[in-house]
């Protein structure tokens, strides 16, 4: 197969490519005003990185092999352009090898029913965790855990993408890549979460975890940690050095997904770690003096025993901030499993004080921070006075039921806030009004029937007391969510029991979100919200809502931007 496209000097081509049966001709070869200027005769039966790097003006000309090899992930970019037009996506299919553009890329987006047309997805591949978020002169990045190679979790790649808005996304290279080539060694593990701090220079680096080729997910493999500098075009880093390799007393194999910030008060760059000490999931403390030569402080917090006795292993993706004056802590427990409803994936969050390196928790109880069990690996980040925050929206439990490019997709982004009793409550970050496409009022008990067929909605309300309402999925199903004057429930009707669920006395405000299956409720100022992502159900054909007037809006599709 071939494909031809203009290029300009300086313009690269990135792909991962694997053998899949021998042959003499080349699998791929790149070919520019006629000239063949590079060819893959060969490869492994693994998927390998290539790049080729154009030094003239031209027409390249790409042939391809499909009968012999497979080319998971193709793109290509310009650095000159990088920063306003991202990357451009090839297709890479036995029948489909195609440069994308934006419009093709929506249609792409549009023929999956359970694409979401708000929340953030990738083309194809797998994601998890949001990774590195920053800001960075007016445009926040977004870089997230990545496999490219199947929509399964496997070798640990950085994707990346940025937005002015945290709705319009560009693609960029993927980022880090791990390692090893853990195929060839039959091994997983690669570049693992972290996060990423920029100093007043404005210098931005990145912390992150590398799992040494591991043989085994449960136990006996290596974490480190390492410090990333991006090179000046943000598709690669310049710099990786391993910064933090000596586990502390009591630390087992767990030990990953840095959260570095600097401490003016102290003069102290602190990382936190999610590891698990003498059994107990808990958070580990660093200090630095320069962010590179790392030193143990103490375990800043140890989960109750209950963590440990309910299947809890470690902490993951921790997260620990100050908002206006309270510091808030946030782990991730994994393995653990709820005894009261079977709920796993859970955050918890606790609030206190922080100084010289000490956190005292405050009166107020741990805080389970969503009532569903699809809201995992939350990042935040704050910007002036916002703290933003994506998390991803899985929970290996439950998976697609149907064929699909890619696997994974990150929450609506949730700005954070305390209220009056000091919970940590959560708001969306709603899209922009240029996406609204439509705007109307719901009245109590007169059905809505979705004639437009948008994917993605909000509907806001505040009830009086109870309310019910209900979504009437494409296949006949309801998603119900309801308020008995005590309890919120989301639940599927004959699905799932009633064990998604939070005591709420007063609902408050209530918005909830719905896109192509994936459902976010926010009540009471935020501070009881509950996720869920049904693959069972793409689009909402009638709402039915009883005990409120609500206001519906509907949005448009932004995913391919
Ligand atoms: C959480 C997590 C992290 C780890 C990453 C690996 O989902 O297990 O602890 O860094 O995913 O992909």
């Amino acid at each position: 197969m071939s494909l031809s496209f203009e290029i300009k000097k300086g313009q690269r081509i990135d792909l991962w490519l694997k053998e899949t049966q021998a042959t003499t001709v080349p699998l791929f070869a790149i070919h520019v005003n006629g000239e063949m200027l590079f060819k893959i005769q060969q490869a492994s039966r693994y998927y390998q990185y290539f790049t080729w790097t154009a030094w003239q003006d031209g027409v390249a000309t790409l042939e391809w092999l499909p009968e012999h090899s497979e080319i998971s992930l193709c793109y290509t970019w310009h650095p000159d352009s990088l920063a306003t037009c991202g990357i451009a996506f090839i297709a890479t299919l036995p029948d489909d090898f195609r440069l994308l553009d934006n419009r093709d890329l929506a249609a792409w987006y549009q023929q999956e029913p359970l694409r979401p047309a708000l929340h953030f997805s990738p083309r194809t591949g797998w994601m998890n965790d949001p990774n590195g978020l920053h800001y960075k002169n007016g445009e926040w990045h977004l870089f997230y855990q990545y496999h490219p190679h199947s929509t399964q979790w496997g070798p640990m790649h950085w994707n990346h993408a940025v937005s002015h808005d945290l709705y319009h996304w560009r693609h960029y290279p993927v980022f880090l890549q791990p390692e090893h080539n853990l195929m060839a060694l039959g091994a997983t593990g690669g570049a693992f979460s972290g996060s990423a701090y920029t100093d007043k220079q404005g210098q931005t680096r990145f912390w992150y975890t590398e799992r040494l080729p591991a043989y085994d997910l449960y136990r006996g493999y290596r974490e480190v940690q390492k410090m990333a500098v991006p090179g000046e075009h943000y598709d690669k880093p310049e710099i990786v050095k391993t910064v933090l390799s000596e586990l502390p007393k009591g630390v087992d194999c767990d030990f990953r997904d840095p959260k570095v910030w600097y401490e003016e008060a102290d003069r102290t760059f602190y990382m936190i770690l999610g590891a698990s000490v003498n059994g107990d999931p808990a958070m580990l403390l660093f200090y630095s003096e320069d962010s590179e030569n790392w030193a143990f402080h103490h375990v800043l917090y140890v989960a109750p025993a209950y963590f440990r006795q309910n299947g809890g292993r470690c902490v993951e993706c921790p997260d620990f901030f100050c908002l206006d004056g309270v510091w808030v802590l946030i782990v991730g427990i994994v393995g653990y499993t709820e005894p009261a409803t079977g709920r796993h994936n859970l955050l918890f969050a606790q609030t206190g004080a922080f100084s010289n390196g000490y956190f005292t928790p405050s009166e107020q109880p741990l805080q389970t921070l969503d009532f569903g069990t699809d809201f995992y690996a939350l990042q935040t980040w704050g910007e002036a006075d916002r703290r933003i925050g994506f998390a991803w929206l899985y929970n290996w439990a439950t998976q697609k039921n149907v064929d699909s490019a890619y696997c994974g997709e990150m929450s609506l982004p949730r700005r954070f806030h305390l209220n009056v009793q000091q919970q940590l409550c959560m708001t969306p970050e709603l899209p922009p009004e240029s996406m609204v496409v439509g705007k109307e009022t719901l009245h109590v008990d007169k059905p809505w029937s979705n004639a437009d067929g948008y994917k993605a909605f909000t509907l806001t309300f505040t009830p009086a007391s109870t309310f019910c309402l209900t979504l009437t999925g494409d296949s006949g199903q309801n998603i119900m969510l309801e308020h008995d004057g005590r309890r919120l429930t989301l639940h599927e009707w004959g699905q799932d029991d009633r064990r998604y669920a939070a005591p709420l006395p007063e609902a408050g405000d209530v918005t909830l979100c719905f896109d192509a299956g994936i459902v976010e409720v926010f009540a009471q100022q935020g501070s009881v919200c509950g996720t869920r992502r049904y693959y069972s159900c793409s689009k909402i054909t009638a709402i039915n809502l009883t005990g409120a007037t609500a206001t519906l809006t509907q949005y448009q599709a932004s995913a391919a931007n």
